[in-house]
């Protein structure tokens, strides 16, 4: 449980910024970089890259602390296309942000409105996905996952190239993985996995107010 103790003493100097300085209106200098990927304002164009805007900054801090910790996959052929080439990979960009730079980024993108993924579903397989969903995933993705005090990401409207191999990293033991998600994840098919996904695709546009994003491609 490295992360556990990690956790808190962020969580402590997130609490103690959040009493010494009023709520940052303006982005970090660090998030230029991201937007180069994630996009204006942490909502993605790219299938393959999440959304940022808009999960809980809880989240966001424990994403970032896990990429400099590389309990998730580093994404190096990414970088490799980028330009400038801002690191070498996504947990080295992680490990040169500073402890306040992360708590700053996360409280800045999940300040931002999400907006929907614009992507297409298959209604019959979405229909088995919401009871999949029901069964395994809403207790702790709540609305669909669209609820961001659950601190557990946002499905619905995500995009689902990205959530489909975000789950072959989970199920593969590439990503780190909450210890109560895990038993859920390893009862799942492939099929069912898919399922889910076009469920999320579909609850996107139904539980957002956002303006659906549409893929850059
Ligand atoms: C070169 C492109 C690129 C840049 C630059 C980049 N990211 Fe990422 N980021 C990605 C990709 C791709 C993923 C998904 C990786 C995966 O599949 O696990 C990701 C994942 C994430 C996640 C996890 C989201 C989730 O839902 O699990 C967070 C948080 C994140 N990035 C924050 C940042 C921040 C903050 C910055 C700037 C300091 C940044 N990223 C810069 C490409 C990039
Ligand atoms: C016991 C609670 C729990 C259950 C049940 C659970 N999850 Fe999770 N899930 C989490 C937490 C907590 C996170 C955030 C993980 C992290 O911080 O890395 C998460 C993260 C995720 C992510 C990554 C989101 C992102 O933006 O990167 C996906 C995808 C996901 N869960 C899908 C599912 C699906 C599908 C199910 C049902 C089959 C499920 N989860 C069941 C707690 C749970």
């Amino acid at each position: 449980m490295r992360f556990g103790i990690t956790l808190i003493s962020v969580c402590a100097s997130a609490a103690a910024l959040a009493i010494s300085m009023p709520a940052a209106s303006q982005a970090p200098e660090a998030a230029d970089t991201c937007v180069e990927c994630h996009g204006e304002n942490g909502i993605s164009t790219d299938p393959t890259i999440p959304s940022i805007a808009g999960a809980s900054p809880f989240f966001l801090e424990n994403q970032l602390i896990i990429y400099q910790e590389e309990a998730r996959p580093c994404v190096e052929q990414v970088f490799q296309n980028a330009d400038p080439k801002p690191a070498e990979n996504h947990c080295a960009l992680a490990q040169d942000l500073s402890e306040d730079e992360v708590t700053e980024l996360a409280e800045h993108f999940a300040d931002q409105q999400f907006r929907p993924a614009a992507q297409s579903f298959d209604a019959a397989m979405a229909e088995t996905g919401a009871s999949l969903h029901e069964r395994h995933c809403d207790k702790c993705h709540s609305e669909a996952g669209t609820f961001t005090l659950d601190d557990a990401g946002i499905l619905a409207g995500q995009w689902k190239e990205y959530l489909a191999s975000t789950m072959k990293d989970y199920a593969s033991g590439a990503r780190w993985q909450p210890e109560k998600m895990q038993p859920k994840v390893e009862e799942l098919s492939e099929d069912d996995v898919k399922a889910l996904l076009e469920y999320y695709a579909r609850e996107g546009e139904q539980r957002w107010d956002s303006e659906p994003v549409q893929a850059s491609e």
